[in-house]
């Protein structure tokens, strides 16, 4: 388990950190299902923080490959990278995934999105193209990043890390749920081995894996709520950086 020491060591020197001239970058990772999005909507809500979910950039691509039937080459994924323009707005607590315009917030969140979304994400050209994509979206500060390899690539200057991880039975059961309540028709033991496929995917591929970034708070959501879990993130950026309540006012 990382310590909280290691984030405290910045604490210690404020200055050295861009935290003077602008908003925090939060980054939290953590393989699916663990809760990320629930939580780092909340935390943005709660800090008036823009909401940075990468993982629909990933599905955005996956979707607009199904529509047109991917024949499994990077050309055509170069193609989609030069032509694709996609975007994340954060409208009133509305999120929303626009893919040229086209509103597909809902249509990327099944399984099989996700698993093509993991599948594609291992493919250095697409991870290259997205990289300055998500730099872009942060760069005023003020933002709660979330994905896989959010303090560990693409904002390893983070003020504030989390990982958030919990167990794959958790994890599934809780993706059951939201999937039911969605109307989707599935299978636990489907969920659980998609869920146990995606991490293999996301943690063993050579490129930006999913790992625990050095410097990160983890937080194992398991036995926890979600308000807990969002609690302890307040607790910690507000620690960091005490001004932080102020944001949201
Ligand atoms: O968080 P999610 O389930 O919406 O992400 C879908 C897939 O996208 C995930 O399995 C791996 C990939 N992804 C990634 O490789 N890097 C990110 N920063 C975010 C997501």
């Amino acid at each position: 388990m990382h310590s909280q020491m290691r984030i405290f060591r910045k604490i210690n020197s404020p200055q050295e950190s861009s935290f003077m001239n602008r908003r925090p970058v939060v980054t939290i990772d953590g393989p699916a299902g663990a809760g990320k999005s629930t939580i780092s909507k909340l935390l943005a809500s709660r800090l008036s923080f823009f909401y940075l979910d990468t993982g629909a950039l990933y599905r955005a691509f996956a979707y607009r490959l199904k529509c047109e039937g991917w024949d499994g080459t990077e050309q055509r994924i170069a193609d989609i990278c030069r032509k694709m323009k996609v975007s994340l707005k954060n409208e009133a607590g509305r999120y929303r995934v626009l893919v040229d315009g086209e509103d597909v917030s809902e249509k990327i969140r099944t399984e099989e999105i996700g698993l093509l979304a993991s599948k594609i994400s291992a493919i250095p050209l697409l991870r290259k193209h997205l990289l300055p994509v998500q730099r872009e979206m942060a760069a005023v500060g003020g933002v709660v990043a979330e994905g896989r390899d959010m303090g560990t690539v693409v904002f390893p200057q983070a003020e504030i890390k989390f990982f958030l991880d919990a167990s794959v039975g958790e994890r599934a059961n809780r993706r059951y749920l939201e999937l039911v309540e969605k109307g989707q028709p599935v299978i636990l033991q489907d969920i659980e081995d998609d869920l146990v496929r995606r991490d293999r995917q996301d943690r063993e591929r050579p490129i930006a894996p999913l790992a625990v970034p050095p410097d990160a708070v983890v937080i194992d959501s398991s036995d926890k709520s979600v308000s807990q879990v969002v609690e302890i993130m307040t607790a910690v950026i507000e620690k960091f950086y005490p001004l932080a309540k102020h944001f949201s006012g």
